[in-house]
């Protein structure tokens, strides 16, 4: 299974969503062997599940979890109120690391909690430093350097890190940083790399769609 998760951030409204995901509701059958997992913020999720209902390519995905599983935390999400909601949530994107000051033990946390409502976490690390949860079944490498300059890693680093990170044969194990429709192509021809995390180039759909066409 090849993985495509797009990672909107803090971007799009309403129509532009909906605008968006029309371009993917009727994708050909040949696109059964791929998983296209969009992650939109938190409020454009209940909207997009009504217009994905019966879509089996197509999963719904979160940029982060709460910490808490449920009270008085003003402004969370939980994975306890997600449940039924998205399949995915990607934990431990270094912007959150760097923004929001998380911390392994928290990350821990939230994979905890996102395993314990039936939402798959797509764990995010740097480098081979960063320790992984246990229970993680998608690992994603992001170096930070590659995040939304333009500048992705190249290929034989990534199955270095890989390498290092010493995953068990059943993690699937993404690449993520300045994937665009020229250089898609480069990590999805080996086996070591089972899918993308695209930012940018995944908020114009006419450019995911054609990194998927890739898959
Ligand atoms: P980018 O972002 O594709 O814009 O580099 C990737 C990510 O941060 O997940």
């Amino acid at each position: 299974m090849r993985y495509f998760i797009a990672n909107w951030k803090a971007n799009k409204n309403l129509n532009e969503a909906l605008d968006w995901i029309d371009k993917f509701l009727n994708l050909p059958s040949r696109y059964d062997r791929i998983k296209m997992v969009v992650c939109p913020p938190f409020h454009l999720i209940h909207p997009l599940k009504l217009k994905l209902r019966d879509n089996k390519f197509i999963s719904l995905g979160t940029q982060d979890v709460s910490v808490f599983e449920s009270g008085n935390y003003t402004g969370e999400v939980t994975a306890k109120s997600l449940k039924g909601l998205i399949d995915y949530a990607i934990i431990g994107h270094s912007e959150r690391r760097k923004y929001f000051q998380e911390s392994d033990e928290v990350l821990t946390k939230k994979v905890q909690l996102a395993l314990k409502y039936e939402i798959q976490p797509v764990y995010c690390v740097r480098g081979e430093k960063d320790s992984i949860p246990e229970n993680i079944k998608i690992v994603a490498y992001e170096p930070v350097y590659a995040i939304g300059t333009g500048q992705n890693e190249d290929v034989e680093k990534v199955i270095e890190v890989k390498k290092k990170l010493n995953l068990s044969e059943k993690v699937s194990f993404l690449y993520g940083g300045s994937i665009t429709e020229s250089n898609a192509q480069d990590y999805l021809v080996n086996s070591y790399i089972d899918g993308l995390l695209i930012g940018g180039s995944s908020l114009d759909p006419d450019e995911f769609f054609k990194i998927i066409k890739l898959g």
